[in-house]
């Protein structure tokens, strides 16, 4: 049995990485991790060539992923929340696997999971995923999110910077409560002189939030490995 792990984070050892890794691992099978920005997949440009060979005749790395993807039993996908979205580097992959599915559904009979890690809008992430690879066939037996390290942590001037992701998810900007003060209140003191948009004003209390300091988020990866496993066992 093997399984394949692809993310689509271009941070070196991310959050992603880190609980695509674990979910891996907790399979206990034959095992792959592969990362998107490393390689090159390129978006579909919609040629329709692939429709009565399910091969995708772009000359990039999706040449040799899609056999990958093809001989896996199961695949684990995980992304960063950009824009609200799943990064290039996802979309472009999901994009491709189109050619697996006209006519023959060929990711049939596959099992899958999915991970989205983000600040904000994860959720919106894990379930897109989960719905392309659905419409290709593939059964998705788990899906999880996690908060993760919002850029400004580490950029440099995020203690000062008037655009700051927290002020961009403010209530005072989006009319929405995303959490996002909440979520990070162990990480971040926003002062109160800050002013979404006008003059931004916080103290780090913590510069990077991992998920390997989180005992309920890698237990819940490792729980859907095993997930994974059993599913492969039986
Ligand atoms: C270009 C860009 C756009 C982002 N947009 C969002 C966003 O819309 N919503 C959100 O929750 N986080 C957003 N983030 C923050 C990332 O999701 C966050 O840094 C996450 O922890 C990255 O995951 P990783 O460390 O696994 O790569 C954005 C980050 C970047 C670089």
């Amino acid at each position: 049995m093997k399984v394949l792990g692809i993310s689509g984070s271009p941070t070196k050892e991310s959050n992603t990485d880190v609980l695509i890794r674990a979910i891996l691992e907790a399979t206990g099978a034959e095992r792959e991790f592969i990362k998107l920005s490393e390689i090159k997949v390129g978006p579909c440009i919609a040629c329709m060539k692939c429709v009565c060979t399910n091969e995708c005749v772009l000359n990039d790395d999706f040449k040799w992923l899609s056999r990958r993807v093809m001989e896996a039993d199961a695949i684990i996908i995980g992304s960063p929340t950009y824009y609200g979205a799943a990064s290039a580097f996802m979309k472009a992959f999901i994009e491709r696997l189109y050619s697996k599915r006209h006519i023959k559904l060929l990711m049939r009979g596959k099992i899958a999971a999915t991970v989205a890690v983000g600040v904000a809008a994860e959720r919106m992430v894990a379930e897109w995923m989960g719905n392309a690879l659905r419409a290709g066939g593939v059964e998705i037996v788990g899906s999880m999110t996690a908060k993760g390290t919002p850029c400004c942590f580490v950029c440099g001037p995020g203690e000062t910077c008037n655009y700051t992701v927290w002020n961009a998810y403010s209530k005072e900007l989006t009319g929405m409560d995303l959490g996002v003060e909440e979520a990070y209140k162990d990480y971040l003191e926003i002062l109160p002189d800050n002013k979404p948009y006008a003059h931004g004003s916080a103290k780090f209390l913590k510069s990077y939030r991992s998920v390997k300091d989180e005992p309920a988020v890698m237990d819940e990866a490792r729980r859907i490995g095993k997930l994974i496993k059993e599913r492969l066992e039986n």
